[in-house]
């Protein structure tokens, strides 16, 4: 078998056939697959039907996974395992959830642009998104190049913002959109944390804007002139000719690098399933120790 690769954007995204991964692959191919996320940053590879067994196994090769942040709730109950993030619009019953469900609200927050787990102190590498069950329209997801979005920000923008430290928190981002109920052990445990506003890839040595909706503040920055910072950077990294727009198939799998991009859910007619399954590999280490900073 050999990885075939089909870009599918000016910038970025390409389609990647050849590879079966219910089965285990070699190295060579795991190789092939690190290679070309370096290069393209979102992966869609079409016919793979796995189970969360397969899909855990396959993304546990490209590094550490993840646990979803929902176990810090005392009353989740898990339709799956919980190294895979529910990002369905079904219950535990596998039964579509009441329109005012607390976990639908919450998961509107999707709907934001972000990268995955930002609002962790050490945040996710790669995001695995495993389309199960399909809506007839809407629901694709956004994808933005950041590196992309880096290289265009004139000069004087890329020296003000090098160096600058934000401050991520998923409180943040759902209460932008007026989502706040969250329990105490959850807002002491999702405090904000810092990262970098720009990063070097390691993979393909780029550099590139590091945002999500999750930043809510700068680093020894008044807080209106952070947010307007990083609203003007949010508005230009998400201009049109830095977004692809993934129109899912059943049994797609969607592989992309939570370091250099964002993504955002689109709107869909919840009272029909949607049923995707997301696995998560850490990067093991957080942006500020990457780019040699203190915490
Ligand atoms: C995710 C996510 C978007 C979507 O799985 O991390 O943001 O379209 N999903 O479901
Ligand atoms: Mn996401």
């Amino acid at each position: 078998m050999s990885l075939h690769l089909r870009p599918l954007h000016p910038l970025f995204a390409a389609e990647a056939t050849g590879v079966d991964l219910r089965t285990p692959i070699d190295d060579p191919t795991l190789a092939g697959i690190v290679a070309a996320l370096d290069r393209y940053a979102v992966l869609v590879l079409p016919g793979q039907a796995l189970s969360d067994a397969q899909q855990m196994d396959f993304s546990a090769r490209l590094g550490p996974l993840e646990t979803t942040i929902k176990a810090y709730r005392p009353d989740h109950k898990a339709r799956l395992d919980l190294h895979i993030s529910d990002v369905s619009n079904l219950d535990e019953n596998n039964r579509v959830m009441a329109p005012d469900d607390r976990r639908r609200m919450n998961g509107l927050g999707n709907r934001l642009w972000h990268t995955d787990s930002s609002f962790k102190a050490i945040p996710a590498r790669y995001s695995l998104l495993s389309a199960r069950a399909i809506p007839g329209a809407g629901g694709e997801t956004e994808f933005a190049d950041l590196r992309a979005a880096w290289d265009a920000l004139p000069d004087a923008m890329q020296r003000r913002v090098e160096g600058l430290v934000a401050e991520h928190s998923i409180l943040h981002s759902r209460a932008s959109i007026g989502f706040t109920d969250f329990s105490a052990e959850e807002r002491a445990r999702l405090q904000p944390v810092p990262q970098t506003l720009v990063r070097t890839h390691p993979g393909s040595g780029r550099k590139t804007l590091y945002l999500a909706s999750h930043a809510g503040s700068i680093r020894g920055m008044a807080l209106p002139k952070a947010r307007l910072l990083l609203l003007d950077l949010m508005e230009h990294a998400t201009q049109r000719a830095f977004v692809y727009t993934h129109r899912w198939r059943l049994h797609d799998l969607v592989i992309w690098d939570d370091r250099c991009t964002m993504h955002r859910a689109r709107e869909y007619d919840a009272s029909v399933p949607r049923d995707m399954h997301r696995t998560t590999v850490s990067d093991g280490v957080s942006t500020l120790a990457q780019a040699g900073l203190a915490a």
